[in-house]
């Protein structure tokens, strides 16, 4: 299964993030997945006319160094694409990051069905302006649709779950990690373990996100 594959080259990396402080392995994929959006960008937009055109404000000149350059990028961007290793981890981390930016979204509107459940807040909000408040109202009030639409989705809400899980615990390491910092600050030794630890913790978060959303992918 190509999924297995993945698993254990982003065990591999996060195990060599852990050992030493070469952080630049799990960046690297990330950069690079980057690199392949930009690309993408890059040779969509010289494909659409209408865009191009407004880019370069009618300048056909400047249209055809775009152009030229987005030529450029389509090589790059069919040899990078041709790594399937790296367009798989790429999918792995785009549908992790669409997670967390659900989870995001989630937390937003909660808030504002929140606050438009409170009359305090929202007269603080809208000094008392009750035009201010009745758009207020409606947003929230579309907020509501849309939050109940996305917690109708388990799979979203126990990954939202688990992210949260994973973030408080890398939070907590930190912590941890930061006031035994300051405690013994002189011993070089113990800020060097303790660095090792904040980097886990961030590790820890990462593959987390990665194992959930590539376990996501397999459904
Ligand atoms: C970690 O990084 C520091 C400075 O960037 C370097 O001096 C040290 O040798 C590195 N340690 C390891 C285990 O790579
Ligand atoms: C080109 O871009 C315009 C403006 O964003 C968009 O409406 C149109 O659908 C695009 N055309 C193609 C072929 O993608
Ligand atoms: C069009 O773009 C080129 C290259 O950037 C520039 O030298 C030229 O002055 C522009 N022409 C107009 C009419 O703005
Ligand atoms: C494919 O990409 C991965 C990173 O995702 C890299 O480690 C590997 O060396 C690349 N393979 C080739 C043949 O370039
Ligand atoms: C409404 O908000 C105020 C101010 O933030 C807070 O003190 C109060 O407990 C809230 N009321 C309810 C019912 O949540
Ligand atoms: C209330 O808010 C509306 C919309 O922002 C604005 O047009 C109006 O002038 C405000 N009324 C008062 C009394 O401030
Ligand atoms: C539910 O959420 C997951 C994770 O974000 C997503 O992959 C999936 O497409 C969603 N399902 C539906 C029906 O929207």
């Amino acid at each position: 299964m190509q999924f297995s594959n993945i698993f254990f080259t982003l065990l591999l990396s996060t195990a060599v993030v852990a050992k030493g402080n070469k952080t630049t392995k799990a960046v690297t994929d990330k950069s690079l997945c980057k690199q392949m959006a930009s690309l993408e960008a890059t040779v969509a937009l010289a494909a659409n006319t209408t865009k191009l055109d407004a880019k370069t404000k009618g300048n056909a000149t400047k249209a055809a160094e775009f152009q030229a350059k987005a030529s450029t990028a389509a090589t790059e961007l069919s040899t990078m694409q041709s790594n399937t290793t790296l367009v798989s981890t790429c999918a792995v981390i785009s549908a992790a990051q669409d997670t967390e930016d659900a989870c995001s979204q989630m937390s937003a509107l909660s808030k504002l069905v929140a606050l438009a459940a409170n009359t305090t807040e929202v007269d603080e909000k809208t000094k008392g302006n009750a035009t201010k408040a009745a758009a207020l109202q409606s947003k929230a009030s579309a907020a509501a649709t849309k939050l109940a639409d996305l917690q109708s989705n388990t799979t979203l809400t126990s990954a939202c779950a688990t992210i949260k899980t994973a973030k408080e615990a890398s939070k907590a390491e930190k912590a941890a990690a930061a006031s035994s910092t300051s405690s013994s600050a002189a011993s070089a030794s113990s800020t060097a373990k303790s660095a090792g630890s904040v980097l886990n913790a961030q590790t820890g978060v990462l593959s987390t996100v990665i194992v959930l959303a590539a376990g996501m992918m397999m459904l």
